[in-house]
């Protein structure tokens, strides 16, 4: 969704403006720029107001003063940045998330990007404000007749025109594309899963992938037909009730520089696709069913990061993946106790047609890491509801053959706050999907579900190094936060961006 916020950078030389943005730390100095501009009277009515508020400058701590007479501007919304070493860890796009929810009826704002010494004023700082504030003013609400309340910031759709002064606006605009990339990419796998079931099916789904073709991205779309004759039949078993087709995507984007005789070789990114998960003929129960359209939410990530990735020309070559199925129950349903063989040749006995998600990425990792034998694999999935029971809507569940990897994604996690936490694999949890009847079974009980699912995966991804994110809990009916009101998160995009930008991208 087009925010209605319209961002730009010039130099600290603020004109006249409607709302006027200012940051004071915990020792409630107010800086000189700051100073410059409001003169020394300004200074005096903004220390009246922090004591009279008693305004201790805390971290994300804001007070709103309407302008009194004389001034140049209407309000001026001080924000808190704490202490020094608050300071230097700030969230600068959490930050934007806490100034874009100031702007009230605002039809312009200027942000001053001065503060404490230790308060950063660089060009990554005022994008990543920047950012901040769009992913907060992100709203799902195509499918809503009615208006919003326009005297509500968090809800206005009246357009807002914010210019943040920096000190080197070029570099800002330099920067500010490349965070767009990631932006427009966490929109658009906020988007996807917000996106109604009967709206979004795996061919819907495909279509809006394949927009990615526009960016440059190879797009390769598989049907049911290729699908059988490929022999993804685990995958197709899952989708073998519904009266939607079942797809496979393929995207990639070859953005590395290309190395004399050898092409460079690929990360992969797999993301679990199911548009809607019934349970199948192990039918869940219907309180909360509805939120299983977002059990695609890994594939939206995978789309959204090769929407960032391709838009922001990463230096980098990429192949994304996206397994599409729906799972029903229908007089044609896979069965419990049926057995399929997957395209890696293994036999998996059906236990629980609910345990579906673990099917669809098995042959879909086996299918990348044959075709296209990637440095690593990443899949995405909201996989069990176990990881919710583990660890909540705070982390994603990290599970992982390479400590490498792990330790990157977990560096990743820290520098965007969207947090991994690494759960363990070994062969005791392995031997829990061992079947009487095939080579493995699709679940191994209640005991540890996240952790036998994740064993069930790594049976398809040989010594490739890989991790399988379970992000059932961090992707959809997610808490609101400073940065999100949506009840998808596009969590992910950002993270993997940053694992992408930070570790695997061609260097100058
Ligand atoms: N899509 C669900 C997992 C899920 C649960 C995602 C809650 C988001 C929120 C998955 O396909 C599933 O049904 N898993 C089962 C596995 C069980 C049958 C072994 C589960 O978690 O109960
Ligand atoms: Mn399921
Ligand atoms: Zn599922």
């Amino acid at each position: 969704m087009a925010a209605m916020l319209k961002i730009g950078f010039a130099s600290p030389t603020v004109e006249k403006t409607g709302t006027l943005v200012l940051f004071v730390g915990s020792d409630l100095e107010v800086s000189a720029a700051t100073r410059k501009l409001i003169g020394t009277a300004g200074v005096g009515t903004v220390k009246r107001a922090l004591s009279a508020e008693k305004f201790k400058g805390k971290e994300r701590a804001v007070l709103v003063i309407p302008a009194p007479q004389g001034f140049d501007v209407d309000r001026l919304v001080i924000v808190g940045v704490g202490n020094d070493d608050e300071q230097e860890k700030a969230d600068y796009v959490r930050l934007g998330g806490v100034i874009a929810s100031t702007l009230g009826s605002a039809n312009a704002a200027a942000v001053l990007l001065d503060g404490p010494p230790k308060w950063r004023t660089d060009a990554e700082a005022a994008a990543d404000i920047a950012l901040g504030m769009r992913l907060r003013h992100y709203r799902f609400d195509k499918y809503k007749a009615k208006k919003r309340d326009a005297n509500d910031s968090d809800k206005a759709d009246h357009p807002i025109t914010v210019t943040i002064h920096v000190e080197d606006p070029v570099a800002a605009k330099r920067v500010i594309r490349a965070r767009d990339a990631v932006g427009t990419g966490v929109e658009l796998a906020r988007d996807l899963v917000n996106e109604p079931p009967n709206v979004l099916d795996p061919v819907e789904f495909a279509k809006r992938a394949k927009e990615l073709e526009k960016l440059g991205v190879e797009i390769t779309i598989l049907d049911e037909k290729q699908l059988t004759k490929i022999g993804m039949r685990a995958l197709l078993g899952v989708g073998q009730g519904s009266e939607k087709e079942s797809r496979v995507v393929i995207m990639r984007w070859n953005g590395a520089k290309a190395k004399k005789g050898s092409k460079a070789q690929p990360v992969a990114f797999i993301g679990k696709g199911v548009v809607f998960d019934t349970g199948g003929i192990s039918i869940k129960p219907a309180q909360g069913m509805e939120d299983m359209k977002g059990d695609m939410a890994g594939a939206a990530c995978v789309v959204g990061l090769m929407h960032a990735l391709a838009a922001r020309k990463a230096k980098v070559n990429v192949v994304g993946a996206i397994g599409l199925v729906e799972n029903m129950p229908d007089g044609n349903a896979q069965r419990p106790g049926d057995i399929v063989t997957s395209l890696s040749g293994q036999t998996i006995e059906i236990i629980n047609t609910d345990a579906e998600g673990r099917l669809v990425l098995g042959d879909v990792l086996w299918y990348v890491n044959e075709t296209y034998k990637p440095s690593f694999m990443i899949d995405l999935a909201t996989l069990t509801g176990a990881i919710l029971i583990a660890l909540g809507q705070e982390y994603a569940g990290l599970f992982s053959n390479d400590d490498t990897l792990a330790e990157r994604l977990h560096a990743a996690g820290q520098a965007t706050g969207e947090g991994v936490w690494r759960m363990p694999l070994g062969a005791a949890y392995d031997k829990m999907i061992d079947s009487k009847f095939a080579d493995m079974k699709n679940t191994g009980g209640r005991f540890g579900g996240s952790i036998t699912a994740a064993q069930f995966l790594k049976r398809f991804v040989g010594d490739t190094p890989w991790a399988h994110l379970d992000i059932a809990g961090t992707a959809m009916s997610s808490p609101e936060t400073d940065i999100n009101k949506s009840w998808a998160s596009g969590w992910g995009v950002r993270l993997l961006d940053r694992l992408v930008a930070d570790y695997y991208e061609d260097r100058d």
